[in-house]
């Protein structure tokens, strides 16, 4: 394994399933947040998580819960981070947030190891800036939830170089991962469609077009797809929603990225979606399984 000392930092919903994932691949990972809650929480979501999978997927050789747990170690400290060779950042979509995390893991890190940004929507070349190592820096955007979710969108930022695409190819490798390279633009191909989409759900509920149950019906009936809009953004965090809508839109300067009054009514009321019990849908008794 070429990479075996890996950084996660931000352990939320997705610090949480990229940590997991590569622990179970067998990487020794140090989780940081700043929040020794979250931490907690994060600890208890992956064990539950692990056993749950281990009990629908009866897969011989998938490491026990206790093994996944031992390969991480949990902890508020970023000097834990001078021996990391890959890093992977998912802190809370702000750039203020972000660019202090990426100034602070830049001068720990030892200056071979690639950052890879796990942003929804913030320009990769943007975050790069904040970095004495703008070629080491890559976006590698995962799917919620990630232990389940093979595809990577992986995002080329302007000074990403052929060396770190390789690295971060042999990485997603590694961890039983498939991707696909984009050029780097704010909210790259995924998100750029899929918060319009879901922001023009909220805005079809907003108006009482129609029940969110109903928008999501007809997306699954009509079009195949697995979850509607409104279930989706439950599933990413509709502060996560939010956070990206406001990107795009201070990014572009478009009005089309405008976040719905009601989804911000909503997020100021911390009706977050599945991590927080409730968002258009009740989850309040499996949300610690479910969100991870
Ligand atoms: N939720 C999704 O479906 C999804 C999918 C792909 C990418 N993303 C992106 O991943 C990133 C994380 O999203 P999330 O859904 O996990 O958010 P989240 O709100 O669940 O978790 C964010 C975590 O960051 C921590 N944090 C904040 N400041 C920090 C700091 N200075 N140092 C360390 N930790 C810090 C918070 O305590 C929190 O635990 C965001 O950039 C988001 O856009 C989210």
């Amino acid at each position: 394994m070429e990479f075996n000392n890996v950084g996660v930092v931000g352990a939320g919903v997705m610090g949480i399933g990229v940590a997991q994932n590569l622990a179970e691949t067998g990487h020794h990972v140090v989780l940081i947040d700043i929040d020794p809650k979250q931490l907690e929480r994060a600890r208890d979501s992956i064990r539950t998580n692990v056993r749950m999978q281990g009990f629908f997927n009866k897969k011989s050789g998938a490491p026990k819960a206790a093994t996944v747990l031992e390969r991480i170690s949990f902890t508020t400290d970023y000097q834990k981070l001078s021996v990391a060779d890959f890093l992977v950042e998912n802190v809370v979509e702000k750039w203020d947030v972000k660019q202090q995390v990426y100034r602070q893991i830049d001068s720990i890190c030892p200056p071979a190891c690639i950052f890879a940004a796990n942003t929804s929507a913030i320009s990769i070349t943007r975050i790069a800036s904040a970095t004495n190592r703008p070629d080491r820096v890559v976006g590698m955007h995962f799917m919620n939830p990630v232990p389940l979710k093979s595809m990577v969108e992986v995002i080329r930022g302007h000074h990403t170089s052929s060396d770190t695409l390789d690295k971060a190819r042999t990485f997603l490798a590694e961890m039983g991962k498939e991707w696909i390279v984009v050029n780097d633009m704010p909210g790259f191909v995924s998100n750029r469609v899929l918060m319009l989409t879901v922001n023009e759900a909220i805005f079809l509920v907003q108006d009482q077009v129609a029940s969110a149950e109903d928008i999501d019906h007809l997306f699954k009936s009509c079009f195949g797809h697995k979850m509607g809009p409104l279930e989706t953004g439950d599933l990413i965090g509709l502060d996560t929603i939010l956070y990206s809508l406001e990107v795009l839109y201070e990014s572009y300067n478009d009005d089309k990225f405008r976040p719905c009054p009601l989804l911000k009514k909503m997020v100021h009321a911390g009706l977050h979606g599945r991590k927080s019990g409730r968002g258009f849908y009740n989850y309040e008794e499996s949300a610690v399984a479910v969100a991870g």
